[in-house]
């Protein structure tokens, strides 16, 4: 039979190529929404992660032991536990470093993202509240839509619990930053993995702020009115998906991809890893709005540093503009809700 070697040396076998040796390579996540369209692929990626040592797969429906005893087949070191239904998900999320939450509705064609306050408003409170009892220091990264009005409400029920700390929770738009990189690296003809893309505010529609200006290397768009398409098509991009899966749900595979990336930065800045920069939705006190997402430094303590958004030229200044209001009135239906 084999023996598994430590962590760090299976690291190396797979030809990882910067991890950290100072830290300790050894964190609990947590996938509560493991047995669905994004839950699952995210905790494939999850497993292959070096970074973690144990992966708790958490879900309601029936065939989550079984997504847990299949991951636990592959040959890397995490080990994998599964737990189903209420009764379980106290033992899912003890000692969690990192929770990840995609439990919830996805949209059909014709929804809008807030379509599924009502259903998911009480999943995340609930998931939250376990948290605040079970696991008060961990991460909290937010998938589950409307994103903009989730953040809001696991805050308020880590505030009433009196264990909230703003450096650790985290709304997840990494899919938007992912699909401008992949978008421009189309138009520049290179690796998207080598553009940098600043995306702001939040995750829907209007509140999604590309800041093409700042795109590295520029984006090589002549005039203004590809600008602004390109800047619809950022916004649009969970809706193009929606579309064409027909009623089949919304993206999952690049949002689980998106979200291993997140967790990934949230393990390496808990491991003493520096400059380790994400954008994610967090509270803020950047702009009129509680919660805002641009880059931030991510470290031992969560936050680190809110790294700003920059110089905005007129369009972006229009779009933020824009986006203000939406943003507001997500943030304050999640808060009622809370409070209720
Ligand atoms: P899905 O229906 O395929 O999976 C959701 C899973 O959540 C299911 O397995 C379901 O059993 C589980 N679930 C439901 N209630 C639960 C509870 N109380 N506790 C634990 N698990 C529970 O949906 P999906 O495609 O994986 O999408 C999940 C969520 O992620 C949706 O709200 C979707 O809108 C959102 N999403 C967000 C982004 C983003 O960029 N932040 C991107 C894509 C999707
Ligand atoms: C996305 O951006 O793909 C997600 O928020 C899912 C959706 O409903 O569009």
């Amino acid at each position: 039979s084999r023996v598994l070697k430590p962590v760090a040396s299976v690291a190396v076998q797979n030809g990882a190529k910067t991890f950290s040796t100072s830290g300790q390579n050894n964190y609990k996540v947590v996938v509560a929404g493991a047995a669905g369209g994004i839950g699952q692929p995210l905790a494939l990626l999850l497993k292959q992660n070096p970074l973690v040592s144990r992966l708790a797969c958490y879900d309601i429906a029936p065939v989550t032991p079984g997504v847990a005893a299949d991951l636990s087949h592959m040959d890397t070191p995490a080990k994998v536990t599964g737990h189903k239904g209420p009764e379980e998900l106290a033992s899912a999320i003890e000692n969690a470093d990192v929770v990840v939450i995609p439990a919830g509705v996805p949209r059909k064609p014709g929804m809008t993202r807030d379509d599924l306050f009502n259903t998911n408003a009480s999943i995340v409170r609930d998931l939250a509240q376990c948290v605040a009892s079970k696991a008060p220091k961990a991460m909290l990264a937010i998938i589950t839509n409307p994103v903009n009005s989730m953040v809001p409400i696991a805050s308020e029920v880590l505030k009433k619990a009196g264990v909230y700390d703003p450096k650790r929770v985290f709304g997840v738009t990494t899919l938007d930053v992912v699909r401008a990189a992949a978008f421009i690296g189309e138009i520049n003809g290179v690796d998207p993995r080598s553009v940098t893309i600043p995306v702001i505010g939040g995750h829907s529609g209007v509140t999604i702020i590309p800041l093409l200006s700042q795109s590295q290397p520029a984006v090589k768009l002549s005039d203004q009115g590809k600008i602004e398409e390109l800047t619809k098509r950022i916004q649009e991009a969970g809706t193009e998906v929606v579309k064409a899966k027909a009623g089949g749900g919304s993206a999952t595979l690049s949002m689980a991809y998106a979200g291993a990336r997140l967790t990934n930065a949230l393990l390496r800045g808990l491991n003493g890893e520096s400059n380790v920069v994400e954008c994610a939705y967090v509270k803020s006190d950047l702009t009129e709005a509680a919660y805002f997402a641009n880059p931030v430094l991510l470290g031992k303590n969560g936050l680190e540093k809110n790294l700003g958004y920059g110089k905005l030229n007129a369009y972006e200044q229009q779009l933020l503009k824009e986006a203000m209001p939406e943003l507001l009135k997500n943030i304050k239906t999640g808060e009622d809700f809370a409070k209720k």
